[in-house]
Order: C-alpha cells, then sequence, then structure tokens
C-alpha cells in the first residue's frame, strides 16, 4: 500500500518448477468497513500500517504486485517524458532477468510503460515490471539500464495467468502477495487467480463515493463465495482471512 505498507517479504532461494504452476495468490489489503481502500483521511494509519506488515509476514511471501497506480508512489518524480534509451537494434519481446540472484521481488503492473523506474530495487526487493509487448523499444533499454526485469502479458491487453506462470517458472516465486489496489486486484478476481483474502478491516466508515474498493472488476462476473479461515480482532481492526471457494484454477 502507498502511504503506509511495505510488506514483509521472506528471502527464499528460486526454485524450478513446472512451466504451468501459478504462485499461490493471497490479496492482503487494508478496506475500511464499508469496503474503501484510499487510507489518506483515515485515522490512525500508523498503528494499521505496523498491523499490516507483521500480518503480512505470516505469509512468508517471495514478493508482492500491484497496479500501476499503486507502485506511483513508490517511484520517485513521475513528472516529465518518459525515459527512453536508444538502442542499435531491435529489443526481443521476452522476459528479461536483470538480477538472477534476487530471492524477494517488487512486480508492479504497467501495461503501457509509464513508471519512470530510476532503481532495480525497492528497499532490498527487486523489481520487475509487467508490460505489454506494445512498449518501446527505447523503454526497455532504459529498463536494463537501471536494473529493472521485465515480463510481457501481452500485445493488447495482460494476461494475468500468463504472468504468473511466468514469475513462478522464470523467478521462482511461489508464494505473491496481490496488493491492490482495487483494478488489480478486481482483475486477479475476473480471472479467478486469487487463493486466498487477508484483510485487516480498519475501524473506518469512509463513505466516499466513487472511492477504489477492495475490488473492481474489469468486466461484470458471478459473485465469488469465501470461506472463513480465520477471524482475529486486533484493536479496533479486525483480521480476516478467507478462502476463495470453488476456485478455478
Ligand atoms: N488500503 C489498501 O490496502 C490499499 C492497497 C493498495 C492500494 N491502495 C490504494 O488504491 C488506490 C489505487 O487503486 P486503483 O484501482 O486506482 O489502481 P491500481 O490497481 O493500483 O492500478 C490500476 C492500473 O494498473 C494497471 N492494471 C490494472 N489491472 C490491469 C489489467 N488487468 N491489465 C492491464 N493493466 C492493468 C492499469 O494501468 P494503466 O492505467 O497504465 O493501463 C490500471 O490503470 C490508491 O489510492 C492506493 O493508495 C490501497
Amino acid at each position: 500500500m502507498s502511504t503506509t505498507t511495505t510488506p514483509t517479504k521472506k528471502k527464499t532461494t528460486a526454485k524450478a518448477s513446472s512451466a504451468s504452476a501459478l504462485p499461490r495468490v493471497i490479496c492482503h489489503m487494508v478496506p475500511s468497513i464499508d469496503g474503501r481502500i484510499v487510507t489518506t483521511r483515515w485515522a490512525g494509519m500508523k498503528q494499521l500500517g505496523a498491523l499490516y506488515e507483521s500480518t503480512a509476514g505470516h505469509y512468508e511471501a517471495d514478493g508482492w504486485i500491484i497496479g500501476r497506480v499503486s507502485m506511483a508512489a513508490y517511484v520517485a518524480d513521475q513528472k516529465g517524458p518518459t525515459p527512453r534509451l536508444r538502442t542499435s537494434s531491435p529489443l526481443p519481446r521476452t522476459t528479461w532477468i536483470a538480477a538472477a540472484d534476487a530471492t524477494s521481488f517488487a512486480i508492479a503492473i504497467d501495461p503501457a510503460g509509464k513508471l519512470r523506474w530510476k532503481h532495480g530495487a525497492i528497499d532490498d526487493e527487486h523489481v520487475i515490471t509487467v508490460l505489454s509487448t506494445s512498449v518501446s523499444d527505447a523503454y526497455l533499454a532504459h529498463l536494463r539500464a537501471v536494473g529493472v526485469s521485465y515480463v510481457f502479458g501481452g500485445a493488447d491487453s495482460i494476461s494475468l495467468r500468463r504472468v504468473l506462470r511466468t514469475l513462478r517458472s522464470r523467478f521462482g516465486i511461489e508464494t505473491l502477495l496481490l496488493e491492490g489496489g482495487g483494478g488489480i486486484n478486481g482483475a486477479f478476481l475476473a480471472d479467478d487467480l486469487i487463493d486466498e483474502l487477508s484483510v485487516i478491516v480498519a475501524p473506518t466508515a469512509d463513505g466516499s463515493v466513487g472511492t477504489a474498493s477492495l475490488f473492481d472488476s474489469p468486466r461484470t462476473h458471478a459473485p465469488r463465495a469465501l470461506k472463513l479461515l480465520a477471524v482475529e480482532p486486533r484493536g479496533d481492526a479486525v483480521w480476516l482471512r478467507y478462502a476463495f471457494d470453488g476456485k478455478r484454477r
């Protein structure tokens, strides 16, 4: 989450895995009691942020993935032209691994290549960006120069399933925290790619209209049923864990 939360990650060694396997995906978020997720006006975010961190640590994830809007908060200076570097020859639209020894990952879904990366790490987590094949060679050359890994999710739209497969088979990611915002969470929900939902329900009734919510799916789909795994009161907040019932893979 952009304001207060960078999840705790476990260091693991990348393992070889079958090309069809997907990482386990846990959607970990702090919604208000009415499902809004823009936290800037809420009280008590320092404590909620700490709670978010500690509960994220429970999953011992290899990485976290967020949408382009949420990731912009982690990438300094989003103004000015998109960085470009001249290339002498065309660059292939294939996975680029900038840090072969990385064991924990910060991943952005940025189909058009809008994020202006300056480094290949957030804290000590290696950055992977998910692109469409329509990005320019000059942008790819820039990513290579600053040490950002990239994977392609498709030409016109991103296939999240394909991306997950690549993250597992090429980067050894077995457990992944999906951390918003609503747009990216909704896309994972629509594609039935979430194994578990972990929410710290903030003791806040937000009430704003048109604000990003826990799931803002890009298309209409059947509501997904959930199975309660655990309920833990934490002060005035509650940590709720649910499995997705009847999830199709
Ligand atoms: N409370 C919490 O726990 C929490 C956690 C995280 C974030 N947040 C908040 O959530 C808000 C942002 O949420 P958001 O829904 O507006 O943005 P978001 O999900 O962070 O990012 C949405 C963007 O990601 C890209 N994207 C998402 N799904 C895609 C898909 N299926 N295919 C291709 N691209 C896809 C698109 O980028 P392009 O527009 O470039 O195409 C899209 O505009 C922020 O206010 C943030 O602070 C709250």
